[in-house]
C-alpha cells in the first residue's frame, strides 16, 4: 500500500523543491504538503505539480497544536519531513517571538502529534527534521562543522533551530520516536525569497538598485544548489540511520563579496551590460548583529554512508539561477509588491 508522507513548509523555498522531487519521483507516495503561507510561503512555486493525482495541499498553522493533533487524526502519516520554519537571520533578529514559536513551538507540536498517532507502533514511520548548519556557530579560519561539533548557536534564529533539533533527538532517547535529522549550508537557486543576499542582490541588479554587503563583506559561507539538498533529502529519508544526523554541504566556500562579484560579472553578461557596470552597484552597509564569520560542512559521513554529493559545480548552479531568476520576472514582482517593501526599508533604509 502507498505510503502517506507530510511535508511541512512545501510552499517555502527549499520545501517547494522536495515536494516537487517527491512527487514526481514517488507516484505511489500522497504526498500533502501542509504549510501556513506566510511571507515565505508561495503555491506559485508549486504550480506544475498542483493537480498531480499524489499531491494535496492543506493549509494550516504548525503553532497551533490542536489543529495538527486533528490533521494527524485525519491522515495517517507514514513519515513526517519537516521543513517549516521562520528561515531569515535577520527577521529573526528584529522579532525572535515568532521563532520561538514557529521553530521550538511547532516542531514540539509535530513531535507529540507523531508520537500520539504512531503510538508505539514505529514499524515504517519516520521523522525527518531538517536543520541549518547555524546550530554549531561560527568558525574562523580554519576547520569545519562535523556532526559532532558543539552546539553554540548565536542569533535567535540559529538558537531555535538548535533548540528544536535538542527537542527531536529528545523524543527519539526518551519516546523511541523514528527521528533522523541533517544540518545543511546555506541554500540557492530557483524560488528562493528575495529577502536572502543571492536572489535580493539578482533583484537589486536588475533593478540598478544598491546591492547591500554587510559589513566588509568577508563573513564566509558554503553555496549548496537547492535542488542538490532536495536530493540529500530524499537519500536521508529513505536510508539515513534512526536517531543519527547527517551534515550536508556544497564545499564551495565564498566571502559574501567575491560570491557577489562572480554574480555580477554573470548579471553583466545575461543582461547584455558592460562588464564591470553591476559591481558598480556594491554598496557596503552597517553589519548585522553578531554576524556569524564563517560556515563550513564537512560533508564525509553523508558521502560515505549515503552515497550522497553535490551534483552541480557552482558556476553552472549560479548560471541556472541567474537565467531562472531572469525568466520568472511575475514570480519576483509578484512577491516584492506586498509588504515586502515595508520589510525592506525597514531592513534597509533605517539602518
Ligand atoms: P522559507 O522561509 O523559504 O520557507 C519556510 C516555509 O515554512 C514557508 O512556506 C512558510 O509559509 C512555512 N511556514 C512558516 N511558518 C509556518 C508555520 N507556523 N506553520 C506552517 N508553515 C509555516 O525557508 P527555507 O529556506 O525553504 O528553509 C526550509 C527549512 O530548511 C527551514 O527549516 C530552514 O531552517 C532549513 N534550512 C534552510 C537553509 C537555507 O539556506 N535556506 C539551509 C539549511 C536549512
Ligand atoms: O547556513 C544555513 C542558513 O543560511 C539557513 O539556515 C538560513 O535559513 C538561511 O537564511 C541562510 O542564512 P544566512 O544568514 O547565511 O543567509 P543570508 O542570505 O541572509 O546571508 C548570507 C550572507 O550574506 C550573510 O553573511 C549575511 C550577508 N548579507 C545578507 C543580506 C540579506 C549581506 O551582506 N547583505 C544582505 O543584504
Amino acid at each position: 500500500m502507498g505510503k502517506t508522507i507530510l511535508i511541512t513548509g512545501g510552499a517555502g523555498f527549499i520545501g517547494s523543491h522536495v515536494v516537487r522531487l517527491f512527487v514526481n519521483k514517488y507516484p505511489q507516495y500522497k504526498i500533502v504538503n501542509l504549510d501556513a503561507l506566510t511571507y515565505a510561503g508561495n503555491l506559485e512555486n508549486l504550480r506544475d505539480v498542483e493537480n498531480a493525482p499524489n499531491y494535496e495541499f492543506v493549509k494550516g498553522d504548525i503553532t497551533d497544536g490542536d489543529f495538527i493533533q486533528k490533521l494527524f487524526a485525519d491522515y495517517t502519516f507514514d513519515g513526517v519531513l519537516h521543513l517549516a520554519a521562520e528561515s531569515h537571520v535577520d527577521r529573526s533578529i528584529a522579532n525572535p517571538m515568532e521563532f520561538i514559536m514557529t521553530n521550538i513551538v511547532g516542531t514540539v507540536n509535530l513531535l507529540n502529534a507523531a508520537r500520539h498517532a504512531w503510538d508505539g507502533n514505529f514499524e515504517d514511520k519516520r521523522f525527518y527534521h531538517i536543520s541549518t548548519d547555524e546550530v554549531y556557530g561560527s568558525l574562523g579560519d580554519t576547520g569545519f562543522f562535523t556532526e559532532e561539533t558543539a552546539y553554540d548557536p548565536r542569533s535567535p534564529y540559529s538558537a531555535s533551530k538548535a533548540s528544536s533539533d535538542h527537542l527531536v533527538r529528545a523524543y527519539f532517547h526518551t519516546y523511541k520516536l523514528p527521528v533522523v535529522l541533517s544540518n545543511c549550508s546555506n541554500n540557492y537557486g530557483p524560488n528562493q525569497f528575495p529577502e536572502k543576499l543571492i536572489p535580493l542582490a539578482i533583484n537589486n541588479i536588475e533593478n540598478n538598485r544598491p546591492i547591500p554587503i554587510y559589513g566588509k563583506g568577508e563573513n564566509i559561507r558554503d553555496w549548496l544548489y537547492v535542488v542538490d539538498h532536495a536530493r540529500a533529502i530524499d537519500v536521508v529519508y529513505h536510508q539515513g540511520v534512526l536517531g543519527e544526523t547527517y551534515n550536508i554541504g556544497g564545499n564551495n566556500e565564498w566571502t559574501n563579496i567575491d560570491l557577489i562579484h562572480v554574480l555580477c560579472e554573470v548579471m553583466d553578461k545575461k543582461l547584455g551590460r558592460e562588464p564591470g557596470t553591476s559591481a558598480k552597484l556594491i554598496t557596503f552597509v552597517k553589519d548585522r548583529a553578531g554576524h556569524d564569520l564563517r560556515y563550513a560542512i564537512d560533508a564525509t559521513k553523508i558521502k560515505n554512508d549515503l552515497d550522497w554529493e553535490p551534483s552541480l559545480q557552482f558556476p553552472e548552479g549560479i548560471e541556472r539561477t541567474v537565467e531562472w531568476y531572469l525568466n520568472n520576472k511575475e514570480w519576483m514582482i509578484n512577491i516584492t509588491s506586498g509588504t515586502y517593501q515595508e520589510y525592506y526599508d525597514k531592513q534597509y533604509t533605517e539602518r
